[in-house]
């Protein structure tokens, strides 16, 4: 049903990405990831090949020069957009200056801008985008204000062109997952349960004791809200906005 459909998931080698790709690709779509680290993608690719069409672009969408060129060179049609690559970094706003705001700012935010703007035009009539925002794109935490900065931003762009592209009837959609459980994660929180002095246990506890599940969403249930807005489910649906918490 959805074989001639190409499907462009950024962030796609790893985390929520990758499980973007695995669900496309296990409901037909074809899939072209990007990423950054040329190695992982071609791991990815090869472990992934075995469900579907899949081939990749190693870009920096941190760099205006390098999507630039991506989108240059790209001349295929297009179904689908996923703007899902993001990277967060904690800085509060009266602590010194880390640099976090450029780097978080060009990825998150520039990256997703650019690369929309440059492929919009590949989209067919009735394609999709979906831009990956997060909880934060909707609520703060302390030491986050860029990051929030940025997924605010993203729902913006998501509720713009939403409205802008709607007489191609390309449907723009944002989702806003809260805690996911992804290896960066993990990697990250046995680090706050050492500085701590907890064990990874107690810490995920304390995490995740507040949240409404108790804890964290699995990426492939966040890939499995992508897929309905990419799939026939969500031919009527755009400029919302879904949590998944
Ligand atoms: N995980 C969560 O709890 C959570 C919650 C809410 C929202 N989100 C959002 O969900 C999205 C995915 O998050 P994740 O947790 O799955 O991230 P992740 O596991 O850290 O993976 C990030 C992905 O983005 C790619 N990437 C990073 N910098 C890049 C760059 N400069 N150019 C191209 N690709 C780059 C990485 O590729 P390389 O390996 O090549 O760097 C990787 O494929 C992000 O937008 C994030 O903000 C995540």
């Amino acid at each position: 049903m959805y074989k001639q459909k190409k499907v462009v998931v950024t962030g796609a080698s790893r985390g929520i990405g990758f499980a973007i790709t695995h669900v496309l690709l296990s409901r037909g779509f074809s899939v072209h990831m990007i990423s950054k680290d040329a190695i992982l993608l071609k791991k990815t690719c090869a472990r992934l090949k075995k469900y579907g069409q899949i081939d990749f672009s190693v870009v920096d969408l941190s760099s205006r020069e390098e999507i630039k060129k991506f989108c240059v060179k790209w001349d295929e049609k297009i179904y689908g957009l996923i703007n899902n690559a993001g990277r967060w970094a904690e800085e509060r706003v009266d602590e010194p200056d880390k640099n976090i705001w450029d780097q978080i700012m060009r990825l998150n935010l520039d990256g997703v801008y650019f690369l929309t703007k440059g492929l919009q035009r590949w989209i067919v009539d009735k394609g999709r985008i979906v831009n990956i925002s997060s909880q934060l794109g909707t609520g703060g935490r302390i030491g986050m204000g860029a990051y929030a900065a940025s997924k605010h931003a993203v729902i913006g762009l998501t509720r713009c062109w939403s409205l802008e592209l709607s007489a191609r009837g390309i449907l723009v959609n944002a989702v806003c997952p809260g805690w996911v459980d992804t290896e960066s994660n993990r990697i990250e929180i046995r680090q706050w349960a050492r500085e701590s002095g907890l064990s990874y246990k107690q810490k995920m506890r304390q995490i995740t004791n507040p949240l409404t599940l108790k804890r964290f969403i699995k990426p492939v249930e966040v890939a499995n809200l992508v897929c309905f807005l990419i799939g026939v489910e969500g031919s009527g649906i755009t400029g919302q906005i879904y949590e998944i918490k």
